[in-house]
C-alpha cells in the first residue's frame, strides 16, 4: 500500500471526566498500569517463562490437505544432537477425543478450535497439519531435526474451492444465546419485488488471517498430574476445563497462566493444535516444553475468518423509505469444525425496513476451520449492506447520511421486536456529520490534481454481551485494595480499567487499587471476548464493592466512625488486618449451576432488550486516476459505546478497530490454492496489514452516554470499530471514480477495472 500525503500528530483525548461519570476514576484518560512493564520489556508474555531444564519443541506439519500418513521415519531426527524426543501419533498420550461441537452447558468444550484428534490419529485432515513434534534442547536443533522426520502419505483430492461447493451449502439455524444469523419481518421477497427503486448487489470477502503482535506460544510443565501451561489466550476458564477434559484430570490441576497476551482479536479463545501437543510433548519428555508458533505456523495451525459471498437487495419507496431489505451470505467453515459467522446480524438492527429477510448457509471445506476474528460476521456483513445502502442513496440522489436517518428504527428492534435499551445510532451519524465537516462534500468525481477525491460514510453496530465473572475483593489495614479475577489482559486496557471501577465503586483513590488477573488460581473471570469482558467485571466489581461498603460500615458504626469512612482506617481502628468480599456465580462444584443460572439469565435478557455499541464512520479517499491506487486520508468516527471507562485506551480500542478495517478493506486476503486447499501467502510479506503510511490520522469520538441496561452503562468497545470501515472505504471509492467495488479488497485492479 502507499504513503498517505499528509500525516497529522495525534491529539491527546480529554482528560478531564464527564458528565455523568459516578467517580473521579471512571471517565479519566488513565495510562496503563501495564504500560511500563511491557515498554521497558518486563512483562513476561507465554514464551518468555524461564523455566529451568525448558526444552524446545517444532512441529511437522503436513503437505496436503486431505489423506492418511503411510510411513513415517523419525530415526534420523532422533540421532541429531540434542533432541530429546520426536513425537508422533505413534507414541503421543491417548487423550480423550475432542468434542463434536461447541455446547454452552459444556464449557470443556466450548475452546474446541478443532474435531481433529491431533497427534492420535494417522488421518490428514487440513494441509499444515501436525504430524509430528521434534522437542530438543535448542530451537535451533529442535528446527533442524524436524526437518529430518520422513513422512509419506496417500494422498487425497481435498475440496478447497469455496465457490465451486456454493451449491453444496446448507442453511445455518440460529443458535440459542448466539448472535443471529437470520430473521424475517414480513415477505420482504413481495415487498422487494413491488418497491418502485431497488438495489441488488452481490458482494465477496476473502478469508483473513489472525495476526497478533505475539504469535501463539505455550509453555508447558508437568509436576505429576499436574499441568501447569504458560498460554496467551483470551478464556483461561475454557482451556483449562478444555485441557483437562482432554487430558482426563480434574480441572483443579491444570494451571493455565495468562498474565499477558500479546493481541488475540478472537484469535486465541479456542484451543489449537500447538497447545495440545506442547502439553503431550511435557508429559512425555517429563520435561518442561515450550512451542512457539512461526508467523506461517499460525496460518497453519490456527483458524481465520471465514470468506463470504453476499447479496443484498434493498427496495426502496422514491422518497427514500426502505420497503424490503434482503440479505443472503453464504460462509465456510472446517470440515473438521468451525462454526458460522453471524454475517447477517447487522442487518436485523440498522434499519427499520418495513419487510427484512436475513439468511445465512455454509459449507464446508477441507481447510483450517474458522474462529472469531474481531466482529465475526458484523465486519464482512457491514461492507455489504452498508455498501448497498450508499448505492440506493446513489440511485435515489439522496444524500447518504439523510437516508440512513430517515430509516432509523424507533424503540424497537424491527425483527426481534425487543426494545432497545437504548439507541444513539442517529446521534452518531449526526455528530460525525458535523465534525467532518460533511457539508461541504465535494461533487462526485472531483478532481485534485492526478488524484480522485471521495467521501464515504458507513453506520456500525455490534451487540453488547456479559458474562460471569467471579471476583474477590480485598481491603487491608494500610489502605491497599486488591481486585482478584482472572481476567485478560491483551492489550486492551481492561487491568487499568478494572482499578478505575474499583476505585469509585468503593470510593477510594485509584492509586490505591491494585488488580490481579490473568491466572487460574484466581475466581474464574469473563473470556475476554465479544467486546464483553470490561461490562462483565463491571456488574460483578460493583455488587462485591457495595458488599464490602455495607461491611466496613457496620464495622464503622462498631468503632464509632461514620460511614463511608476510609476503608484502611476503619480497618486499623477496628484491630482487622484485612477484609475479604467474595461475588460470582463460582467455578468450584457449584459452576454448573452457576452456568444454568446465567444462561437462563441472558435468554430472557436478550428477549426483553437489545443492547448494542453503536457508530459512524466518515472518511476521505483519494485514488490515482491513472492506476488507481487507494489512500485513506481523512477519517471521524463517533461511537457510542455506552459509559467510556477511560478514554485514552476506550479510543485505542477504537482506533485499532478502524485500523484492522483498513486492513479488511485495502489489503488482507488469505489467497487459498484451491486444487491443493493450501494457504498460498502464509506470512506478513504477501499477506498486507496496513503499516503506519497506510493509516492516517484517526479522529475518534465517543458519546459517553451509560446505558441503562449494562452494568455501570457499559457496551463495549473492543469490535465495534471495525464494523462498517469496509464499507465507508468502498463508498468513498465509488463516490470518488464512479465505480462500485463489491468484492475486497479493494486492490487498483478492481478500481480501475
Ligand atoms: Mo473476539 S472476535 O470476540 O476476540
Amino acid at each position: 500500500m502507499t504513503i498517505a500525503p499528509e500525516r497529522t500528530t495525534t491529539t491527546a483525548p480529554p482528560t478531564e471526566a464527564p458528565a455523568g461519570a459516578p467517580g473521579p476514576a471512571i471517565g479519566r484518560a488513565v495510562d496503563r498500569v501495564d504500560g511500563l512493564a511491557k515498554a521497558t520489556g518486563t512483562a513476561r508474555f507465554s514464551a518468555e517463562y524461564p523455566i529451568p531444564g525448558l526444552t524446545h519443541a517444532v512441529l511437522v506439519h503436513a503437505p496436503i490437505a486431505r489423506g492418511r500418513i503411510t510411513a513415517l521415519d523419525t530415526t534420523v531426527a532422533e540421532a541429531h544432537p540434542g533432541v530429546v524426543l520426536v513425537l508422533t501419533h505413534h507414541n503421543a498420550p491417548r487423550l480423550t477425543p475432542p468434542p463434536a461441537r461447541m455446547n454452552p452447558m459444556d464449557l470443556s468444550t466450548m475452546a474446541a478450535g478443532s474435531t481433529i484428534p491431533f497427534l492420535n490419529t494417522d488421518e490428514v485432515h487440513v494441509d499444515g497439519q501436525p504430524v509430528a513434534a521434534v522437542v530438543a534442547e535448542t530451537l535451533e536443533a529442535a528446527q533442524y531435526a524436524a526437518s529430518l522426520v520422513r513422512v509419506e502419505y496417500l494422498e487425497v483430492t481435498p475440496t478447497g474451492d469455496f465457490d465451486a461447493e456454493l451449491g453444496n451449502s446448507t442453511p445455518v439455524r440460529s443458535m440459542p444465546v448466539m448472535p443471529p444469523t437470520g430473521g424475517k419481518r414480513g415477505d420482504a421477497r413481495a415487498a422487494y419485488g413491488r418497491s418502485p427503486v431497488q438495489v441488488d448487489l452481490a458482494f465477496s470477502t476473502p478469508q483473513h488471517n489472525h495476526n497478533a503482535l505475539e504469535p501463539h506460544a505455550t509453555t508447558a510443565e508437568w509436576d505429576g498430574d499436574r499441568l501447569t501451561v504458560y498460554e496467551g489466550c483470551q478464556n483461561i476458564d475454557w482451556t483449562q476445563k478444555y485441557l483437562a477434559k482432554r487430558f482426563g484430570i480434574p480441572a483443579g490441576d491444570v494451571h493455565v497462566v495468562a498474565k499477558f497476551v500479546g493481541g488475540a482479536f478472537g484469535g486465541k479463545s479456542k484451543v489449537w493444535a500447538a497447545t495440545l501437543i506442547a502439553c503431550m510433548a511435557a508429559k512425555v519428555a517429563q520435561r518442561p516444553v515450550r512451542l512457539a508458533l512461526t508467523r506461517e505456523g499460525v496460518y497453519r495451525t490456527v483458524g481465520g475468518r471465514t470468506p463470504t459471498r453476499q447479496r443484498v437487495a434493498i427496495g426502496a419507496s422514491a422518497s427514500g423509505h426502505m420497503e424490503a431489505l434482503i440479505h443472503e451470505v453464504t460462509s465456510r467453515k472446517g470440515r473438521v469444525g468451525g462454526e458460522a459467522d453471524q454475517v447477517v446480524a447487522c442487518s436485523l438492527d440498522l434499519y427499520d425496513a418495513a419487510a427484512i429477510l436475513a439468511e445465512q448457509r455454509i459449507v464446508e471445506l477441507d481447510l483450517m476451520p474458522n474462529t472469531a476474528m474481531r466482529a465475526p460476521g458484523e465486519a464482512q456483513g457491514s461492507f455489504a449492506v452498508e455498501s448497498a445502502v450508499d448505492e440506493l442513496a446513489v440511485v435515489l440522489g439522496l444524500d447518504p447520511v439523510d437516508l440512513r436517518l430517515r430509516n432509523q428504527p424507533g424503540e424497537r428492534s424491527p425483527v426481534h421486536g425487543t426494545r432497545y435499551s437504548h439507541r444513539r445510532l442517529a446521534q452518531t451519524l449526526e455528530r460525525g456529520r458535523d465534525l467532518f465537516g460533511w457539508a461541504d462534500r465535494p461533487a462526485p468525481g472531483t478532481r485534485d490534481g492526478k488524484d480522485l477525491v471521495g467521501w464515504g460514510v458507513a453506520a456500525a453496530i455490534h451487540p453488547s454481551w456479559e458474562f460471569i465473572a467471579n471476583v474477590q475483593l480485598t481491603v487491608d489495614a494500610t489502605g491497599g485494595v486488591t481486585l482478584a479475577c482472572a481476567f485478560h489482559e491483551m492489550g486492551m486496557g481492561t487491568a487499568t480499567v478494572v482499578g478505575q471501577m474499583v476505585a469509585d465503586c468503593l470510593d477510594v483513590p485509584l492509586e490505591r487499587v491494585t488488580a490481579v488477573y490473568g491466572d487460574s488460581d484466581l475466581p474464574m473471570g469473563p473470556g475476554a471476548g465479544g467486546s464483553g469482558q470490561t461490562a462483565s467485571l463491571a456488574a460483578s466489581v460493583e455488587r462485591a464493592c457495595r458488599a464490602m461498603r455495607k461491611r466496613l460500615d457496620s464495622l464503622a458504626d462498631r468503632v464509632g466512625m461514620p460511614d463511608g469512612s476510609d476503608p484502611g482506617e476503619v480497618l486499623s481502628r477496628a484491630g482487622e488486618g484485612s477484609l475479604t468480599v467474595e461475588v460470582g456465580a463460582d467455578s468450584g462444584p457449584r459452576a454448573t449451576w452457576g452456568q444454568v443460572r446465567f444462561l437462563s439469565k441472558m435468554v430472557l435478557d436478550s428477549r426483553r432488550w437489545m443492547k448494542a455499541a453503536t457508530g459512524a464512520h466518515f472518511c476521505e479517499v483519494r485514488v490515482d486516476a491513472d492506476t488507481g491506487e487507494l489512500r485513506v486520508t481523512r477519517w471521524t468516527s463517533v461511537f457510542d459505546v455506552g459509559r467510556v471507562v477511560n478514554p485514552k485506551t476506550t479510543h485505542s480500542q477504537l482506533r485499532g478497530g478502524i485500523v484492522m478495517g483498513l486492513g479488511l478493506a485495502m489489503g488482507e486476503e488469505t489467497l487459498i490454492d484451491t486444487r491443493s486447499a493450501r494457504i498460498m501467502n502464509p506470512s506478513l510479506a504477501e499477506y498486507h496489514v496496513p503499516v503506519h503510511a497506510d493509516v492516517p490520522h484517526l479522529d475518534i469520538h465517543t458519546l459517553d452516554d451509560p446505558d441503562p441496561q449494562m452494568p455501570l452503562g457499559i457496551l463495549g468497545a473492543g469490535e465495534v470499530g471495525i464494523v462498517g470501515v469496509g464499507a465507508a472505504v468502498a463508498n468513498a471509492v465509488r463516490h470518488a471514480t464512479g465505480r462500485r467495488v463489491t468484492d475486497l479488497p479493494l486492490t487498483l485492479d478492481r478500481i480501475v477495472g
